[in-house]
């Protein structure tokens, strides 16, 4: 057994986490980003690595020392991120979506820093939609068999939500977090239910997003069988 491998059942297994935010420049000095820690893409890129396999973890922005152990490609837009994910799914047993893609990004990007006009207010920002990763993943399956899993933070009804969104973007487990104040963004614990698109439901109680990270292997390595 390589060192720090406790259970080897990924031994074998290429798998390619994303993690982090995306960010969306507007000029050389501003983006649009979001909340996103990547503590989730990293705790799950750490447990598969230390189940045996070989991992390719893709890091949008975070303010995380890189991991060991693990091969890491440092991507900044939601577009990098997509040439990068597809580029590396190629030859994956397994990809996890937990990075938090920004919906849009702004439609020019100024080469140079916008700057105040005098008694004039600013332009509004117009913004264009980013192409749908997950959605473009798991409708190509760039190889068969291929286990896809995303994560989706949701409110209100939650479950609903959820079931809705695995169908829509067609991955095959879905992680589903509920949002609120403190809740998931830049904690160290979460709580989850994972459903999966045979109908099944794995609730995760709350605790560190390594327990989450090891249930989520435990149903990618069943699927893998
Ligand atoms: N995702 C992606 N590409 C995007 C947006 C999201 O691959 N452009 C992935 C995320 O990494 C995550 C999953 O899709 O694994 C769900 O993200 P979420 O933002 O919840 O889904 P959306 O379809 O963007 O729905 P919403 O309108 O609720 O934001
Ligand atoms: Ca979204």
């Amino acid at each position: 057994l390589a060192r720090g491998v406790t259970r080897p059942d990924l031994a074998g297994r290429h798998v390619v986490v994303s993690a982090g935010g995306t960010r969306e420049p507007l000029d050389p000095v501003r983006f649009l980003g979001n909340r996103s820690s990547g503590k989730q893409g990293y705790a799950l890129a750490r447990t598969a690595a230390a189940r045996g396999a070989r991992v390719t973890l893709i890091a949008a922005d975070t303010a995380l020392p890189d991991p060991a152990g693990v091969d890491l490609v440092r991507v900044g837009t939601a577009v990098e991120l997509r040439e990068a994910v597809l580029g590396a799914a190629a030859d994956a047993d397994a990809v996890v979506m937990a990075a938090a893609v920004a919906d849009f990004r702004p439609a020019v990007y100024a080469t140079g820093k916008i700057k105040k006009k005098d008694g004039q207010e600013p332009e509004p920002v117009a913004l264009v939609r980013n192409p749908d990763i997950l959605a473009e993943l798991s409708g190509d399956r760039p190889r068969a068999g291929q286990v896809i899993v995303g994560f989706a933070a949701e409110t209100d009804d939650v479950l609903a939500n959820g079931r809705a969104k695995l169908k829509r973007k067609g991955c095959d487990l879905l992680v589903v977090n509920e949002v609120g104040e403190r809740k998931t963004f830049g904690a160290d614990e979460s709580e989850a239910v994972v459903l999966g698109a045979d109908g099944s439901e794995t609730p995760v109680a709350h605790g560190p997003k390594e327990v989450l990270a090891e249930t989520v292997w435990d149903l990618v390595a069943e699927r893998l069988g």
